[in-house]
This record gives C-alpha cells, sequence and structure tokens, in this order.
C-alpha cells in the first residue's frame, strides 16, 4: 500500500537540468510540514532525490521531462515513497547500507563517497559518524549541494500546520539555515559527535542548498552552513 499524494506545487527548474518540486506531508492529526523532491535530468534520464509522491497531474509533467531511471534515498527517514517510484517505473533504487525506517525497496546501488554520484559531475558526501544513513549530494558545475534532513534552510513555513510551526520552533528550528535537530540527535552515537562530518562537510565547494524541508537558498549557503556548525559545535576555525 502507497501512501498519498499530498499538496504540492508544481514541478519549478532550479537550474539546466535541475528542478525540484516544494511539497508537503502529513505526519500526523493537524500535523503537516513541508517536504521536496529534487529532480535531475541528463538526456533523456531522470533522477529522483527525497522522493515526493506527485499527483497525477504532476506525474505527467514528470514523464514530459524525461523518463525515470533511479530513485535515490539520501537519509533514511525519507523513504516514504520510494517504492511507488520503483514500481511506477520500474528504476533502479540507489541507497546506502543499512536502511532502518524503511526497508524497502531493495538497494540495486550502493551509495558510498566511493560511489560515482547519479548524474555527470556529481558527488556523494557521506555522514560517516551518523548511526542512521544520511548521505548529501554534490552537484558541482551548480554549486549546489542536496541535503535531507542533516542541513534544512527555512525561508518561510508554507505547508506547515499552526502546530507543527510551535512544535518546530520548540524543537530549536529557526528562520535561515539549520541543522536539523531531531535528526542530530537521532544520528549522533552515544558520547560521539558529527562535528568531523560537518568540517568536512564546509570544504565542498558549494553556494546554493536544497534540502529535503524547507526552501532553496541560492546563494552564500556555505557560509550559512559554517555559521550553523560554528554555532552548534561552539569553535572557532583556525584562519
Ligand atoms: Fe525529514
Amino acid at each position: 500500500m502507497y501512501s498519498s499524494a499530498y499538496p504540492h506545487d508544481p514541478i519549478e527548474q532550479l537550474f539546466p537540468d535541475v528542478f525540484w518540486v516544494h511539497g508537503s506531508i502529513r505526519v500526523g492529526p493537524g500535523m503537516r510540514l513541508n517536504r521536496n523532491m529534487i529532480i535531475l535530468r541528463e538526456g533523456k534520464e531522470l533522477t529522483l532525490i527525497n522522493p515526493v509522491r506527485l499527483q497525477e497531474e504532476a506525474l505527467r509533467e514528470l514523464d514530459a521531462l524525461g523518463q525515470v531511471a533511479r530513485v535515490v534515498r539520501l537519509g533514511d527517514f525519507h523513504g516514504l515513497d520510494d517504492q511507488y517510484y520503483v514500481d511506477r517505473y520500474q528504476c533502479l533504487f540507489w541507497a546506502q547500507a543499512g536502511q532502518s525506517t524503511y526497508s524497502s525497496p531493495e538497494i540495486d546501488v550502493l551509495v558510498d563517497e566511493a560511489s560515482p554520484g547519479p548524474v555527470r559531475d556529481s558527488l556523494f558526501f557521506v555522514y560517516r559518524n551518523a548511526i542512521y544513513p544520511e548521505a548529501a549530494l554534490l552537484m558541482k558545475k551548480h554549486r549546489l549541494l542536496i541535503t535531507t534532513d542533516s542541513l534544512q534552510y527555512h525561508r518561510d513555513w508554507r505547508y506547515f500546520s499552526g502546530f507543527t510551526r510551535v512544535v518546530f520552533k520548540l524543537l530549536g528550528f529557526h528562520r535561515g539555515m539549520n541543522i536539523g535537530g531531531p535528526w542530530l540527535k537521532r544520528v549522533t552515537p552515544k558520547g560521539g559527535s558529527l562535528q568531523h562530518d560537518f568540517e568536512r562537510l564546509i570544504q565542498l565547494d558549494f553556494d546554493a542548498l536544497v534540502g529535503a524541508h524547507g526552501q532553496v537558498l541560492r546563494m552564500g549557503a556555505k557560509a550559512a552552513v559554517r555559521a550553523e556548525v560554528r554555532h552548534l559545535y561552539g569553535y572557532e576555525e583556525e584562519a
């Protein structure tokens, strides 16, 4: 049984051959929040990242863009609609080993930092210290970093119900760049830290960022991430 298609915006182009859908998910009674899917195109092939099930009309638009060749799960907690797409398109499923929240579909291509990205000029970054799989994908040409829960840029609270908005603020979310607090708590090993992962991440060459929640930050993303990392771990970087 698949999850329903929740309300979402139309497919929108971010860069040449990079599209996104800003949509939503209902996570409980009175609890709705936004959720994003990224679509990459290479020739006629499409790659879906952080899949969000689309409504019929948008599925036709997706089909007009190209043929879905693969679904990439970047974060353990965002697998709700993966099976739907894999069944619909009979496409390959890419994910890191050790998926725990959604044990299906079966993984066809294992994601790690040694794997080539799903399209040209892309590379995977893996949070090596996280106890649940989480990665990011760097689109080198566009200097765009695609994340799931780890980094979220919130400009507004569209698609959030009033209740979820309150809960999110209590969880420490704010406007601007956020390291996902509940995610970080879940994935940080007891007595451990993800500081080294974030330090490695800010070595990547990116300027734009889009996560599985929130909006797209088109410029200045690395500085914003660096400030959050500094704030979280309370250290001064060496000049
Ligand atoms: Fe999430």
